[in-house]
């Protein structure tokens, strides 16, 4: 399908709606609404129109993916804690054509070795972690590249 912009949907889980005043020293000091106002800057100037979702609900995040389908060029999904447990995210992951690229703003491999673990990372396209909210951006030139290849 030919489209003037590339539709990119961004999935941010939970407890990423309390960034900001979330252990900053992990995880930086700037909100979640400042985050997608860089990411919607770095947008325009790349042709992707963004599509936000947080939430703190396995469910709600398994019924995002699963519409996604179809409907855009790629994923950037912070999966935050489920990454490293929820099967089901993974599961809807692989059951949709569309390709993700996974973020974190941390890397998880410097940290507990509870988080060294992501179950969704071999369904991922990619993975950009540990540069912060640039993280986002970073997979933002990354969902580009995809857009560019698939629209
Ligand atoms: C995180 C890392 C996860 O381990 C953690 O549960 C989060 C945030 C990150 O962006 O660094 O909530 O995904």
């Amino acid at each position: 399908m030919l489209r003037d912009k590339s539709y990119v949907l961004v999935i941010h889980g939970p407890n990423l709606n309390l960034l900001g005043k979330r252990e900053p020293k992990i995880y930086g000091t700037l909100t979640l609404n400042e985050i997608n106002a860089r990411m919607m800057e770095k947008a325009e100037k790349l042709g992707i129109e963004l599509t936000f979702l947080q939430s703190n609900h396995e469910g709600v995040i398994v019924d995002a993916i699963q519409q996604a389908d179809l409907r855009y060029a790629c994923i950037i999904i912070n999966a935050a804690a489920f990454t490293h447990y929820s099967i089901a995210i993974r599961d809807a992951l692989a059951a949709i054509a569309v390709p993700a690229i996974e973020v974190h703003l941390s890397n998880i491999h410097k940290r507990e070795s509870f988080r060294q673990n992501s179950v969704i990372s071999d369904v991922v396209q990619g993975q950009i972690i540990g540069f912060g909210a640039d993280s986002y951006i970073l997979a933002l030139e990354g969902a580009a590249r995809i857009g560019r290849s698939v629209n």
